[in-house]
């Protein structure tokens, strides 16, 4: 799959037309393009075809944040399956997602956090008697969280 050159002519196209619903239908459509199958690949598909991924990388996003720019992307023209969409979001999420613990509904939790779902109740259930003060307090107040990924995202975790 050639995906520079498909990448350029994206971009010249999108210069020639701007980015109105002209553009949208044909500029993805890349013959004999496989469908992504993992979060990253489905993100560079996806993602990179108007622009480079370092747009996506240097802005993380909180969770609604995300589904409204995703939406924001879909009306330029960006196109995927919705298998890929979902791996995009999972990318998204798991990547780029900034989250406020005490604060964020059990869904965002569970996505951004990588956390189960009885985890992700026994955040809740904590935070609602007393707040998480910062990472070192989640972590050894809740079991079952995986440390690596909490670690790889800190500069995304807050707690207000
Ligand atoms: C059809 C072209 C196109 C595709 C495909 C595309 N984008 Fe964009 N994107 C743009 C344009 C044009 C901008 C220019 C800035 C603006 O107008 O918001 C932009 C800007 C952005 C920005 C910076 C502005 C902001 O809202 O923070 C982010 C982040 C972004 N895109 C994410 C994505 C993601 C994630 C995907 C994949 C789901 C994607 N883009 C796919 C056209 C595209």
């Amino acid at each position: 799959m050639n995906r520079r050159v498909s990448g350029t002519l994206v971009r010249s196209i999108a210069a020639l037309l701007g980015s109105g619903p002209l553009f949208a239908a044909p500029a993805v459509g890349q013959p004999g393009a496989t469908e992504a199958t993992s979060p990253q690949a489905a993100a560079v598909k996806v993602c990179s075809g108007c622009h480079t991924m370092q747009i996506v990388m240097d802005t993380p996003k909180d969770y609604d944040a995300w589904h409204d720019t995703v939406q924001a992307m879909i009306d330029r023209g960006a196109r995927g399956t919705p298998d890929e969409f979902d791996l995009v979001m999972d990318f998204l999420f798991q990547n780029m997602t900034t989250i406020d613990v005490n604060h964020a509904d059990l869904e965002a939790l569970m996505t951004v956090l990588h956390a189960s779902q009885p985890t992700a109740n026994a955040i809740v259930a904590r935070r609602t008697s007393r707040p998480f003060k910062d990472l070192a307090d989640l972590e050894s107040s809740v079991p079952g969280l995986d440390k690596t990924v909490l670690d790889g995202k800190k500069r995304m975790i807050f707690f207000q």
